[in-house]
């Protein structure tokens, strides 16, 4: 990897990774939309699988050829070297999704009779993995509630000897509970045995790269779904996962085996993106402040759930001061009622669209409990605090003045 260590991260998105001597002198990299590349001779093709299937490792300096757009290809290549320079990352591995990344993860370091502990609620596609699919594999999960003290998670490593890793998503999806990182990388550590290390992988789709940088508070993996800021647009798919080298070796290897690999296309969309995500990310963030103070003005709103908020608490609030660089974008609140008041408000709202997902330019809005968290049993709901007068925003960059304006008038409806 070439990381020119003396530019920071917001330069390196505009040239880290890309020769343009390699490409006719384009300023910008050219999509290389080939399914296989051609080796010099024999030799460097039979080196470059060596590399790539692990069998003898890349030398100091060495650059691996090119063999097959599911193994690596120019586009991805670059993004996963730009993509490092945030979370200040060793090595990355592209994927096709966000749950592309998770699964791979998961089952790149969880073998049948490992366990897995995580922080809930999660992303419903990644509790659906860990509660329905890992375990049909012989993978025991276990779950407790984000935002637990570390004493708490100390207690499920000591009941469970077979977890050999740790998930976190923080802030949670959707109710943007915060759980300490650095208390949980220090439980892992305390319960490690010599020949048996626990992992800890921190899903930081919410507030990074920008916000959040799990690695310097010693996760070992950091998952993306780079579908959400990383893209930004709301026009592509994508995944990511960063950590040491000897972690990202064999997850990309297992990419290339279970064919999670991204285009050459998609990759070249995150490029563009890259170059603009601070700015889109700090700007919707301050628009993010300003439909927050709209909603604790209003009557029908019950509470609002936003890193830092005085409302989720004293507890979460110093551990938002340690852990995190700004409150993001993506904001939760309640409302007076429930499912029939939190819909009158979706269906009223004009400026924010009616839709899942998040990160985007365009403000999105969605009812997590029949929606993203639908597949959850209403026990398990219940148990992570997404009840059916929830409702959660992304806030993109549209004229704030619009959106404060749209949500008074959809919350209005609800006093009258
Ligand atoms: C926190 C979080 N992680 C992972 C995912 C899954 O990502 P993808 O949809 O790119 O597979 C999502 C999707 O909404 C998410 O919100």
């Amino acid at each position: 990897m070439t990381h020119q260590t003396k530019f920071k991260p917001q330069t390196l998105m505009l040239s880290q990774g890309y020769d343009p001597r390699l490409s006719e002198g384009a300023v910008i990299p050219p999509v290389f939309r080939t399914s296989t590349f051609e080796f010099k001779n024999a030799q460097e093709g039979k080196r470059a699988f060596e590399i790539a299937y692990g069998l003898k490792p890349a030398s100091e300096g060495e650059v691996p050829a090119l063999i097959y757009s599911r193994v690596n290809n120019p586009n991805v290549q670059i993004v996963e070297e730009r993509l490092t320079a945030w979370d200040g990352a060793e090595a990355c591995a592209l994927f096709s999704s966000g749950m592309g990344a998770i699964s791979t993860t998961c089952l790149s370091l969880l073998k049948p009779g490992d366990g897995l502990l995580f922080s809930d609620p999660v992303y419903g596609g990644t509790e659906y993995l860990f509660r329905h699919v890992l375990p049909a594999f012989h993978i025991k999960t276990y779950a407790f509630p984000a935002g637990s003290p570390p004493d708490v998670i100390a207690q499920h490593l000591a009941a469970h000897p077979d977890v050999k890793l740790v998930f976190l998503e923080t802030p949670a999806n959707p109710t943007m509970t915060l759980t300490d990182i650095a208390a949980t990388v220090q439980a892992a550590k305390a319960h490690a045995r010599a020949d048996r290390p626990i992992y800890v992988a921190v899903d930081n789709t919410f507030l990074g790269p920008i916000f959040s940088h799990p690695l310097r508070f010693g996760a070992d993996l950091v998952l993306y779904s780079a579908t959400k800021f990383i893209g930004g647009h709301s026009d592509l798919v994508a995944g990511a996962c960063l950590g040491r080298k000897e972690l990202i070796g064999p997850i990309k290897a297992l990419r290339t085996i279970l064919g999670g690999m991204t285009d050459a296309d998609t990759a070249w969309l995150i490029l563009r993106s890259l170059g603009t995500l601070q700015l889109r990310m700090e700007k919707q963030q301050q628009h993010a402040l300003r439909v927050v103070e709209a909603l604790d003005a209003h009557a029908a709103v019950v509470k609002v759930y936003y890193p830092g908020h005085p409302m989720v608490g004293a507890a979460q609030v110093q551990l938002f001061g340690r852990q995190c660089r700004g409150s993001g974008s993506v904001v939760s609140f309640t409302v007076k009622g429930g499912e029939a008041e939190a819909f009158e408000v979706l269906d009223s709202l004009e400026a924010f669209r009616l839709a899942v997902s998040l990160g985007g330019i365009e403000s999105l809005a969605e009812h997590p409990a029949s929606m993203t968290h639908s597949d959850m049993s209403a026990e398990e709901k219940a148990a992570a605090g997404i009840g059916d007068d929830l409702l959660r925003l992304s806030v993109g960059l549209e004229d704030p003045d619009d959106l404060v304006a749209d949500l008074k008038q959809a919350l209005d409806r609800l006093a009258r």
